[in-house]
């Protein structure tokens, strides 16, 4: 028995047994049971478990139950194991196909009831939407088959097995099987039965299998119909009642295209879809037809005749709670929110989803890329050698799988390219899936990024390629060699359209540079646009020793081998709270643009093919963030890609304050996905009237003191301050160090554009080699006029001869305290620095500072690379909100440009801070935190940050920008932060 059973574990063959061929998933008519429910359950740690729990006898009563659909692992709180981690590693020894003895198996039961009357039906069929990794199937203790191939859906014809009334199906679920190794995706391991299951009777005469091939040209639309069933089952009938359409075709050979008229186009953004019926005399297929032409011209990709732009998110299926199980509330919503953040594109990444999720997409308006269920990533690390894809051994496989991935979802009018798989290096059976799609379906291009060379794909991919090289891609006749492309190979990739089919590593802090990628689209046809790493945080809840609930990542569940938090690269924290790069995403994706040009603004439609009936304009003007006056735009419906210029509305402008305009284009009406008001896009115009910043008043009468003083609200003990209004307040001291983003950590090749980045080494170890996080300083002097005190103090970390000096000089101005602080580093320093700024101390006391209000960019955190959603205007958040709850606590809550800022407690202010613009009239920002960069970095998780009895402020001159570098580019030269001398300078008062 033994090696019979691993013999089948790691069988490369698909499936076996009665498994049926692949169709689509369809709404009949005829009936149908759920089986999704309680089964009863028993986990065994091993493949070699004796089968006779297949018998309908067996005797189950002392076995657990478990929901399905359900992955074990995330049930029973640990009693049946617990998720791992893995990027791309493989979790097991690289023995392929085989996986080892302790593979973790499940074994389900339950009992259904066959109503009587479905004695009737020709066959009966047992579906299975989605079992990971491999399962075998029993009925009434008849071995039925086996299938493998876990986002795909298999049937399985059990008509020889049932019988009405009381029936036994049991499944054994092998967590480990050949099929892991073409299951390498960048996820949880997540076994279980984790799709529905489905008992159907199938009825004599019915309809086995339907596409309607729609398409959209010139005003008109055409219908080919694809209908799988017996001739004894015609005639067929088609309807199509809101066109008044009705087909008979009498025979299979009478099915033919057909032309409508009067029909509109379906497209992302107006996804008008129309109802179709197709029946036989025993079975009513109900669908939803959409009308659009999926085709390439030359290097452009167009529907309907018009380039796309993918504004796209790599979608994984993850929920902190169900895993990869669906749910079809919360998918709603996501599609949603994705459509109300300017999202207008998904790549399944890496496998389909449910297939009900792209009955969403049809109805909510994505383009889709839809990937098959394939990545073997984990042979990079033999070079590819023994690598699936180029292994006769798997060729089956590989067609069964893009063939259950084709023909499930063909009828999606959202699905508009098909993606091969993931990451599974490039061999013949990639080119066999692919030659396959092509004869089956020349109404969509094939995708896949591994085909670097591009030998069998129609579009050409990357992922993560730098801004840079983006470029060189979009350029024509560019000599520039492509990566891993002969000369003759790039000229081949550049006669297609191109896209970025991951860029953009959301993980953390981060990314920058969105704004730059997006630039280039609109300069260079060829490119396509791209599809974001990624949608969603997969964190798990789990529960800290304390009791806290947190959200798990690579390691927390004590894996062996793991990949830490590279799990959590989302725009949405595992919660769903959108990070503030979804915003930047959104304000950089902007379909409207706006651009001022002296008394007028050219508003430019960017979108796809729809107009801008759906949008109206409204405008504001603020004096130093407080609303002034307000009003609504007259703006001429626009047609895709038109503009027209109209006129500003009349602006006053103040002489004592900033005075800014704003424009925003919200919907005019409620849509499935936003409500009317919703805004789309916005512009800010600076109108301000130019006002000088008060010089630095010369003093020459400096003599020695011993520091200790009042100069109005400031009180100083031995030159230091210590309390400011009567609250104790240490600092402020030179910070140079940021808690690292991991982006920071990111020690990636990819640096050729920063001649400050070390390839392979990271920003934060450079950072802490140079000591940044551990500074200590020397007071050098302390000198003092009537109304001034001035300390220069050498700032420097053990071991290490770099300095900065640092000057303050706190002064009475007028009524008023003023603090300038001057910033100089010793020659030598040889890194980025993450920030140069000046931190300041605040115990609770009686009052701690609990929240803040502020006139600045906001309202959310921005950095130099990621501030196209920072709007100038006047906020306030609480300190706890003022901080992003990343998955790994990290540099966060950053505001640029600040003008100025209470500190509150309660909703009262203590104290007020003006900033100064330096010499070059930059303002600095500002982070206040319950801690510092320093125990930040040291945490995990947040719930590891130490209780805290202290407010941080820290005012920062400057920051390092973001960048890609988790996975891809480092900053962009532009905004990366050398070490420079910078001026800080701040008015202070009492709230
Ligand atoms: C890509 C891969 C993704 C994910 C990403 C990094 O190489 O396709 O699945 O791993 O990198 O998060």
């Amino acid at each position: 028995m033994h090696s019979r059973l691993s013999a089948y574990v790691s069988d490369t063959t698909p499936g076996r047994g009665a498994l049926r061929t692949a169709r689509s998933w369809l709404h009949s008519d005829a009936p149908s049971r759920s089986l999704n429910g309680l089964w009863c359950f028993r986990l065994s740690p091993t493949a070699q478990v004796a089968e006779d729990f297949a018998d309908e006898r067996f005797d189950d009563s002392d076995w657990d139950s478990i929901p399905v659909p359900s992955h074990w692992v995330l049930q029973g709180d640990g009693a049946y194991g617990r998720p791992i981690y893995t990027n791309v590693q493989f979790p097991f020894p690289i023995d392929p196909p085989h996986v080892p003895d302790e593979n973790p198996s499940g074994d389900y039961r339950r009992h259904f009831d066959m109503p009587a009357d479905w004695s009737a039906a020709e066959r009966v069929v047992l579906r299975f939407d989605g079992v990971e990794s491999l399962f075998r199937l029993w009925v009434n203790g008849d071995e039925i088959g086996s299938a493998s191939g876990s986002r795909l859906a298999h049937e399985f014809d059990v008509t020889s097995s049932v019988h009405p009334g009381d029936n036994v199906v049991a499944v054994r679920v092998h967590q480990w099987s050949a099929a892991s190794y073409v299951e390498d995706q960048d996820q949880w391991w997540l076994p279980g039965i984790f799709r529905d299951v489905t008992v159907i009777a199938r009825p004599g005469g019915g309809i086995e299998d339907v596409w309607l091939r729609t398409g959209f040209e010139n005003g008109h639309g055409r219908v080919e119909t694809e209908v799988t069933a017996d001739a004894a089952a015609f005639p067929v009938t088609l309807r199509l009642p809101e066109l008044g359409i009705e087909q008979v075709w009498a025979t299979p050979a009478d099915v033919a295209p057909f032309d409508v008229d009067r029909v509109e186009p379906w497209s992302a953004e107006q996804p008008r879809l129309y109802d179709v019926t197709v029946s036989t005399a025993t079975e009513r297929i109900t669908m939803r037809a959409g009308f659009r032409t999926v085709e390439i011209r030359g290097d452009q990709f167009l529907v309907n005749g018009r380039r796309v732009v993918f504004h796209g998110m790599n979608r994984h299926e993850a929920h902190p709670e169900r895993g990869r199980v669906f749910d079809e509330k919360h998918a709603r919503e996501d599609l949603a929110r994705m459509k109300r953040f300017n999202v207008n594109a998904i790549r399944t990444s890496h496998y389909p989803p449910h297939p009900r999720l792209l009955d969403l997409a049809d109805e909510l308006g994505l383009w889709v890329i839809l990937e098959c269920d394939l990545e073997t990533h984990g042979f990079d690390k033999l070079d590819w050698v023994g690598n699936p894809s180029d292994d006769p051994a798997w060729r089956e496989a590989y067609l069964d799988r893009i063939h259950r991935t084709v023909e499930r979802d063909k009828n999606h009018p959202s699905i508009v390219i098909w993606s091969l798989g993931n990451e599974a290096g490039t061999g013949s059976n990639l080119a066999a899936m692919s030659a396959w799609v092509h004869a089956r379906d020349a109404g969509r291009p094939v995708h896949y990024e591994g085909d670097h060379a591009g030998e069998y794909t129609d579009i050409y991919s990357r992922m993560y390629a730098s801004v840079l090289e983006t470029e060189q891609i979009g350029t024509d006749g560019s000599r520039s060699t492509l990566l891993n492309c002969t000369p003759a190979q790039g000229a081949r990739q550049r006669t297609k359209p191109f896209l970025l089919c991951e860029y953009a590593h959301a993980m953390g802090n981060g990314p920058g540079a969105l704004d730059q990628y997006e630039a280039l689209v609109h300069e260079h046809p060829r490119l396509h646009g791209g599809f974001v790493w990624e949608w969603r945080d997969h964190g798990i809840l789990a529960t800290a020793p304390d009791g806290t609930p947190y959200y798990a990542y690579g390691g927390d569940f004590g894996e062996v081998v793991h990949d830490g938090n590279f799990v959590m690269d989302g725009m949405l924290l595992s919660n769903d709270v959108p990070t503030p790069s979804l915003h930047e995403y959104k304000a950089v994706v902007q379909p409207v643009r706006f651009t001022f040009d002296g008394d007028g603004v050219a508003i430019t439609n960017l979108r796809h093919s729809a107009d801008t009936s759906d949008l109206r304009f409204r405008w504001r003007v603020e004096h130093d963030g407080t609303p002034l006056d307000s009003g609504d735009m007259e703006v001429p419906v626009l047609a895709a890609g038109d503009s027209a210029r109209v006129p500003l509305p009349r602006i006053t402008v103040s002489q004592v304050s900033e005075t800014w305009l704003t424009i925003d284009a919200v919907l005019a009406a409620g849509t499935a996905w936003a409500s009317d008001g919703h805004v789309i896009a916005t512009a800010q115009l600076d109108r301000s009237a130019r006002r000088p910043a008060p010089g630095v008043r010369p003093r020459t009468s400096w003599r020695q003191s011993d520091g200790t003083l009042k100069l109005g609200i400031a009180e100083f003990i031995d030159g230091s301050l210590v309390r400011l209004a009567g609250r104790a307040v240490a600092g402020p001291g030179l910070e140079l160090f940021r808690a690292p983003t991991d982006n920071d950590e990111g020690a990636s090749e990819a640096v050729e554009e920063s001649d400050a980045s070390v390839a392979g080494v990271s920003h934060a170890e450079l950072w802490r080699r140079d000591g940044l996080d551990r500074l200590t300083s020397r007071r050098m002097s302390v000198k003092r006029t009537a109304e001034a005190l001035q300390t220069i103090d050498k700032v420097s970390a053990a071991n290490s001869a770099l300095s900065v000096t640092v000057e303050s000089v706190w002064s009475l101005e007028g009524d008023g305290l003023e603090l300038r602080v001057e910033i100089e580093p010793s020659s030598g320093w040889p890194t980025v620095w993450p920030r140069i700024g000046i931190r300041f101390d605040l115990p609770d006391g009686a009052a701690p500072v609990d929240g803040a209000e502020w006139f600045g960019l906001g309202p959310l955190e921005s950095y130099p690379d990621s501030l196209r959603a920072a709007r100038t205007g006047r906020f306030s958040s609480t300190v706890r909100d003022l901080s992003v709850d990343y998955a790994r606590p990290q540099e966060t809550g950053h505001r640029s440009q600040l003008r100025q800022l209470a500190l509150t407690s309660a909703g009262t202010e203590l104290l007020r801070i003006v900033t100064l613009p330096d010499s070059y009239g930059r303002r600095p920002g500002f982070t206040l935190s319950r801690h510092t960069p320093q125990q930040i970095a040291q945490a995990g998780h947040s719930f590891e940050l130490p209780d805290s009895t202290t407010s941080h402020l820290i005012i920062d001159a400057a920051q390092h920008g973001l960048g890609s570098r988790a996975c891809g580019p480092d900053v962009w030269p532009e905004f990366s932060l050398r070490p420079e001398a910078r001026t800080i300078r701040l008015r202070i008062a009492a709230g």
